[in-house]
């Protein structure tokens, strides 16, 4: 990675550059499919994931310019979560990232296929990191584990088939906790033990930065639930009101939007303490934990 300034947003600029770099041109053919995958891809979201990787590979004192392979892989994955997220058969939400969702631009074949390759193609890029970025073999191959399970059927694809199995049930605490675990915290995790992976980090400091991403998951999709009730649609840039109209399972319909924001803030001050054995490193880790309770997009 060149030019990497150690600022939030130069580590966002980064991101949206590696991105850029490592889809299939526009002209690829077929481009209208290369052409979907870049619409969801690139320009917008707040890059959380990619920051994780690179805040956790900081905390541990590695080199954060080897983990742009990685970085950019989590982005491509949580782009293609989005895409089919948003499709009439799942939350059927037309706009995304202050945009029409994909399957409105590209119609819903075009948006299931652009979603897929997403996934796929992000791990061919886990697989160029030894070459591009001199990741050892071994710690890709781990890696590349981190990020299938946590992408999969026990990890966020897991979280959202009990999401659309449990819209209108009545809403439990256990099934609340594994919804929002799974379909936001596990590729938020996978992401972080990812980056710390990279970083060299110890197994003491891979246990705590991921007690670390599992307080961070679940505050954060607490937080997007709260938003999806009082949030402002166009800061959002998605939607409000749906998981009210679908059913949803979400922590305001089960606890009330003042005792979810106290849980949230809860959830926030263990994700601080999961990093209180580390230095001024984990500064990034630090400041994106603090934001989860200021965001309002
Ligand atoms: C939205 O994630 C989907 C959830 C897991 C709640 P983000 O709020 O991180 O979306 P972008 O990437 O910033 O658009
Ligand atoms: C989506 O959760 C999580 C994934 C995409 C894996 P939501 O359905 O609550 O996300 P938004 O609110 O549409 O962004
Ligand atoms: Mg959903
Ligand atoms: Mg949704
Ligand atoms: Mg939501």
């Amino acid at each position: 990675m060149n030019d990497l300034t150690s600022t939030w947003s130069g580590y966002v600029q980064e991101v949206e550059r590696l991105l850029a770099q490592t889809l299939p041109a526009e002209e690829t053919y077929p481009q209208v499919l290369h052409e979907a995958m870049r619409y969801s891809t690139l320009g917008g979201g707040k890059r959380l994931r990619a920051l994780l990787v690179m805040g956790a590979c900081a905390a541990v004192g590695g080199d954060v310019q080897k983990t742009g392979g990685l970085a950019a892989a989590v982005e491509m994955i949580h782009a293609y979560s989005l895409i089919h997220d948003d499709l009439p058969c799942m939350d059927d939400d037309d706009f995304r990232r202050g945009k029409p969702s994909n399957h409105v631009v590209y119609g819903e074949a075009m948006a299931v296929l652009a979603g897929d390759a997403l996934l796929t193609e992000a791990f061919a890029e886990l697989a160029r990191m030894p070459e591009k970025y001199g990741v050892s073999p071994e710690v890709t191959v781990r890696i590349v584990g981190e990020l299938a399970l946590g992408a999969g059927s026990q990890g966020m694809v897991g979280g959202q088939a009990v999401d659309i199995l449990s819209a209108e049930h009545t809403p439990d605490e256990e099934t609340l906790r594994y919804i929002h675990s799974r379909k936001t915290g596990a590729l938020f995790k996978a992401a972080l033990r990812g980056g710390a992976l990279l970083g060299g980090a110890s197994e003491e400091e891979l246990s705590a930065i991921t007690r670390y991403g599992e307080w961070f998951g679940l505050a954060f999709q607490i937080t997007d639930d709260i938003l999806d009730e009082v949030g402002d649609a166009e800061q959002l840039g998605k939607p409000t009101g749906r998981d009210q109209d679908l059913g949803k399972l979400t922590y305001p319909r089960l606890y009330g939007l003042e005792r979810s924001r106290q849980m949230a803030a809860e959830c926030v001050q263990l994700c601080l303490q999961a990093l209180n054995g580390f230095s001024e490193r984990a500064w990034l880790l630090r400041e994106l934990a603090a934001f989860i309770l200021q965001r309002s997009h």
